[in-house]
């Protein structure tokens, strides 16, 4: 178990920092040669995100990326994790390399490195290199090849310099929403391509992995979000309903990865669009990765219904207050996937990649915004990451969701979850309290936690 000092007292040398990821935040998405990608095009889709919002500008950060180094820096942030534009490196998704893109990404790298901020990369953040959508996307399988032959150019060039990769961003949220309900990009709504999207992203990430390892001496790992669901009563109905669930946005990707098999019910789940799948895959999927991300952000509480599909599950709202995504702030859940995932899957070391709320925020005033909620958010589930930490969970460094407000995918720039303001007329930034406060805890390694 780790040995902590005083209250809240993280153990020594945990990774304090903020997240982002790159169509999120960088603007410019087809400048110095870049491809388009998915997001690319389904936010330039007249209906599919917010108030017509797209990614053209986002926080300019393509332009402005030493101010928010510096900005990072500022606030005493020890680690930063973003993602690389495929697109920018592989403008056609596969073959010619764009010197540029890389160039973007390795002067990004040194300037971290040289305010002594560590680099966490995530090769995949969701943005598909739309010319490798026009042949299938995530449905073809040679994507797993294509990801793994990306990834070696990227790792290549800043081999050394990074030494924690990260594969795939959410690979639930990209088969759930770009191809079972079709809310993300690319859009599809089919029962039938999701298992198969969700099978070649595990490929993809096994295949990346296995290619960085021919190359790269340091730590890759995998990101997923995890959503403990709980059952709306003891019936048994309830019961299974949130083994379903819970079987097919949690185990559906650590089960491969940790146990090499998929979880029993997504069969019964999906039906004759379950395909079988050779052992070969598996062994490719199960490669050893060094660490998971976590992102928690909210737990699901579960009933039985016959009538949605294709889970036959509804998640029922709690009577309480919720952020503007809707999400219940449900700190303990936090604390149960992580034990968890120490009981289940042989405690991994573990990075929570993204944590984090949007809430309504006032106006900026006198250069601050204040931000109680999420300042309320961000402690309440440091809190119970200290008490995990405390029985025994491997967890090693925590990124607030996120550094900046940003392009929140389908629902553009409507919620912000930054704990720096972004105003998106003048694209200046303003640390909000949340920042200031997240400054404190990072400074005293979480002894900011016992003040109220
Ligand atoms: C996660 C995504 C991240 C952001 C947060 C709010 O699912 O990884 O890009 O959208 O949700």
């Amino acid at each position: 178990m780790a040995r902590m000092g005083a209250a809240f007292e993280f153990p020594p040398g945990f990774l304090w920092g903020s997240a982002t990821s790159a169509y999120q935040i960088e603007g410019s998405p087809l400048a110095d040669g870049a491809g388009a990608g998915i997001w690319h095009r389904f936010a330039h889709t007249p209906g599919m995100v917010a108030d017509g919002d797209t990614g053209d500008v986002a926080c300019d950060h393509y332009r402005r990326w030493r101010d928010d180094v510096k900005l990072m820096r500022e606030l005493g942030l020890r680690a930063y994790r973003f993602s690389v534009a495929w697109t920018r490196v592989l403008p056609e998704g596969r073959g010619r390399v764009n010197a540029a893109g890389l160039d973007f990404y390795e002067r990004l790298v040194d300037c971290l490195l040289e305010h002594g901020i560590e680099p966490l990369p995530t090769l995949y953040h969701w943005d598909l290199p739309a010319a490798l959508d026009d042949r299938g996307g995530w449905l073809n399988p040679d994507v797993a090849h294509w990801f793994a032959d990306y990834a070696s150019v990227v790792c290549r060039r800043l081999a050394g310099r990074v030494k924690t990769w990260a594969t795939l961003n959410e690979p639930w949220v990209v088969a759930d929403g770009g191809y079972l309900r079709g809310t993300l990009a690319p859009g599809h709504r089919n029962r039938f391509e999701a298992p198969i999207a969700a099978h070649h992203l595990l490929r993809a990430h096994g295949a990346a992995v296995q290619a960085y390892r021919a190359e790269g001496r340091h730590a890759i790992g995998l990101v997923v979000n995890l959503e403990p669901q709980y059952p709306a009563s003891d019936s048994d109905a309830d019961l299974a309903a949130a083994r379903r669930v819970d079987a097919y946005v949690n185990r559906q990707y650590l089960d491969p990865v940790f146990h090499g098999h998929y979880p029993p019910e997504l069969h019964a789940i999906f039906g004759d669009a379950w395909p079988a799948w050779p052992q070969a895959d598996f062994d490719l999927i199960g490669q050893p990765i060094d660490f998971l991300g976590i992102n928690y952000y909210t737990r699901g509480v579960t009933r039985h219904d016959d009538g949605a599909w294709p889970l036959q599950a509804t998640a029922v709202r709690q009577p309480v207050p919720c952020s503007e995504t809707g999400w219940e702030a449900y700190p303990r859940g936090l604390a149960d996937a992580l034990a968890w995932l120490r009981d289940e899957y042989g405690n991994p070391p573990v990075y929570i990649t993204e944590n984090g709320s949007a809430f309504h925020d006032p106006p900026v005033r006198d250069g601050t915004l204040d931000d109680p909620l999420r300042a309320d958010y961000l402690r309440r589930h440091l809190r119970a990451l200290h008490g995990a930490i405390a029985q025994g969970c491997d967890v090693r460094g925590y990124m607030v969701w996120s550094l900046l407000d940003n392009f929140e995918w389908s629902f553009g720039f409507s919620r912000r979850f930054g704990i720096v303001h972004v105003d998106f007329a003048t694209l200046q930034r303003t640390p909000k309290a949340s920042a200031r406060l997240y400054s404190r805890i990072i400074a005293g390694n979480g002894r900011a936690l016992a003040e109220d």
